[in-house]
């Protein structure tokens, strides 16, 4: 046995196995391990180590027989250590076989041990025992994400995230895609949010920017004949944060030439199946439900709606109309609507909670004017509304619980107020409700409801700005349909624009594009860009337009927000190696950050009012 000290070269081979892997079938093998040390316990002089790499958990064994030089450097061990290890397979006895472990069976007896690196005391415990007692703050865990990754949990995501890069790739390459990259300093893209940009150093006072996506380069590439697009991309949009969303994120963006809704539908459902069978062994059910965003705002006040539960908006406007009650009567005076929610079982709620259900819900967080409700109890006694009777007769509450199929035990909750807002209200209610309830099962397992949502407005009116903007970009196909409404109510033109949905989280979207240079002119139009502006911001576009652009049009789908869903996970940020922080800062390289004088100068840039943090 050689001899064993702190700080020596590795003069082990090459380890023979992951910490993952050894079992029943490697007794008796002489074996040479490297990792990190996970945990290290001293029980009577007999010393345990909890060996891990991303593989796995080994447990190697010391005891006072062994060689000294080995045991004293084991006594000294510390959490996060490197060390190599070499020893032999041995069956652990019947007590300590830990059937949780995928090594569990075996242990390995050290004959030779080397320290290969010491860790100084880590900020926030990594070891694979501590995962579940863990609650470390976010900050620290992105400070020190090289030590955030070594957990399980994320280390799993990663690796989930890998896999599924591979399952996407194996379906586009079997399907005739052509994988092709498109540049990252570019020209500003039209997705709608604000753009980052890189200062030009050889051409003074002019940027690129960062693509929002590569939306016009992959239309140009249909006009290439390239015929199948994809590409697994980094996009870049500098708007507000929110958990499912970052600055810099990724799509698995996708474009073909001459599809049809159906095509698109079909050949997306496939690759969805694919991903959540390679990667769950869950076998989707096909085809993947389709709603118009009409039914969806109808039925479920979203154009993301959670299928997972029921909870359906019922349109009660014509239960009540002329019911004498002052504050529905306007309402349907004004064509606005009223929209009720059955909640089964829950009709002897306390009048405490339900005032809080108005007040800090209703009213405070989801903006309505008030909720009205009613009890059905669970005994069979009298409906009891939140109104007095004096101000809605009990004939036309039992008359409206009947007609939206309230029964004994149940909760009828209803807005008021004008379409289409009352709808996306009550469509927070409805999420609000189902939380509340823990009718959602969350987590890795599913359920998985998915949803395409079809036909979505082309346009949407802009109070801010007082014009209209695309709801998609401006290169969607307007709803050959409602051609005829673009030049007098293109509010109401439909477009051939669709987005996938996934447990209510949008996880892609895509059209069917504008390939006809007249309808382009017509769109840029309902937009208020005239012919200057369009030549300026997509010249190059239009110009490719005019030599042959075939029918084209793809989807691109949100990578982060799919590996998010498949993991189980609450953030983005938990399926990122490197996120930016809700404020948009990468705080471990601390990023954004100043720069030399002569970089700006260089870069012919003046910070004029240079922010103080
Ligand atoms: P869209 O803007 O809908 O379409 O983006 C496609 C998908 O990307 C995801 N996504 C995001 N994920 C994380 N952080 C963000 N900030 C973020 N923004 C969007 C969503 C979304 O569904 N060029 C078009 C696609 C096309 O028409 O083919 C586009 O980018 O999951």
């Amino acid at each position: 046995m050689s001899t064993s000290s702190i700080g020596q070269p590795d003069t082990h081979s090459y380890r023979t196995h992951t910490c993952g892997e050894l079992g029943i079938d490697d007794i008796g093998s002489k074996v040479t391990l490297k990792g990190w040390v996970d945990t290290r316990r001293d029980l009577g002089g007999v010393i345990f180590i909890d060996l891990r790499d991303r593989y796995g958990l080994t447990q190697i064994v010391l005891s006072p027989q062994d060689d000294e030089g080995a045991l004293h450097i084991a006594e000294a061990l510390r959490s996060e250590w490197v060390i190599s290890v070499e020893g032999s397979v041995t069956r652990r006895s019947d007590e300590t076989i830990n059937t949780k472990l995928a090594t569990g069976e075996i242990e390995v007896r050290v004959d030779d041990l080397i320290v290969l690196n010491r860790a100084d005391a880590i900020p926030f415990p990594v070891s694979t025992h501590e995962e579940k007692a863990q609650h470390v703050n976010e900050d620290l865990r992105l400070k020190y994400r090289y030590l955030d990754l070594r957990r399980p949990q994320m280390r799993d995501n990663i690796v989930l995230r890998s896999e599924l890069y591979q399952s996407v790739r194996r379906f586009f390459h079997a399907e005739s895609f052509l994988e092709i990259e498109t540049p990252v300093l570019m020209k500003s893209t039209p997705e709608g949010a604000r753009d980052f940009l890189v200062p030009s150093r050889v051409h003074p006072g002019k940027f690129f920017a960062l693509p929002q996506s590569p939306q016009t380069y992959k239309q140009i590439l249909m006009v290439a004949g390239m015929d199948r697009y994809f590409q697994i991309t980094k996009c870049f949009r500098d708007e507000d944060l929110r958990a499912d969303r970052q600055p810099e994120f990724t799509q698995i963006d996708v474009e073909m030439t001459f599809p049809t809704e159906e095509l698109i539908y079909e050949t997306f459902d496939r690759l969805i199946a694919q991903i959540w069978r390679d990667l769950k062994g869950y076998e989707l059910p096909l085809p993947v439900v389709r709603l118009t965003y009409a039914d969806a705002v109808r039925r479920f006040g979203s154009d993301k709606p959670d299928l997972r539960f029921g909870l359906e908006i019922q349109d009660a406007t014509e239960a009540f109309t002329g019911s004498g009650f002052r504050v529905f009567d306007n309402v349907i005076e004004t064509g606005g609507k009223i929209l009720a929610i059955v909640v089964p079982g829950e009709g002897d709620r306390g009048r405490g909670v339900m005032d809080r259900l108005d007040k800090d819900i209703v009213r405070k967080q989801i903006g309505a004017g008030g909720l009205v409700y009613f009890k059905l109890p669970s005994d069979g006694g009298p409906t009891h509304s939140s109104v007095k009777a004096e101000v809605l007769p009990a004939e036309v509450v039992d008359r409206a619980a009947a007609a939206i199929g309230a029964k004994t035990g149940d909760l009828v909750l209803i807005l008021a107020g004008e379409a289409p807002k009352v709808h996306l209200q009550m469509g927070d209610l409805r999420l609000h409700v189902a939380r509340d309830l823990e009718l959602i099962g969350d987590g890795p397992d599913g359920p998985w409801q998915f949803a395409w949502i079809t036909d979505f407005p082309l346009l949407e009116w802009d109070e801010g700005s007082g014009r209209f903007h695309a709801m998609h970009h401006p290169f969607t196909s307007p709803h050959p349909e409602d051609m005829h409404l673009m030049a007098t109510d293109p509010g109401a033109v439909r477009a051939r624009a669709y987005d996938i949905t996934l447990n209510g989280n949008e996880i892609g979207g895509g059209s069917i594009r504008i390939h006809n240079p007249e309808i382009q002119r017509q769109m840029f139009a309902a937009l208020g860009i005239d012919e200057e502006e369009a030549q300026q911001r997509f010249g190059f576009l239009l110009d490719a337009f005019r030599f042959g652009a075939p029918p084209h049009g793809g989807i691109a789908f949100g990578l982060d927000r799919i590996v998010m869903l498949l993991a189980g996970a609450k953030s983005l940020r938990d399926v990122i190696a490197f996120p930016k922080t809700q404020s948009a800062q990468e705080t471990m390289v601390v990023s954004p950050d100043v720069v030399d004088a002569h970089q700006l100068r260089d870069l012919h840039i003046a910070v004029t009012a240079p922010k103080e943090d």
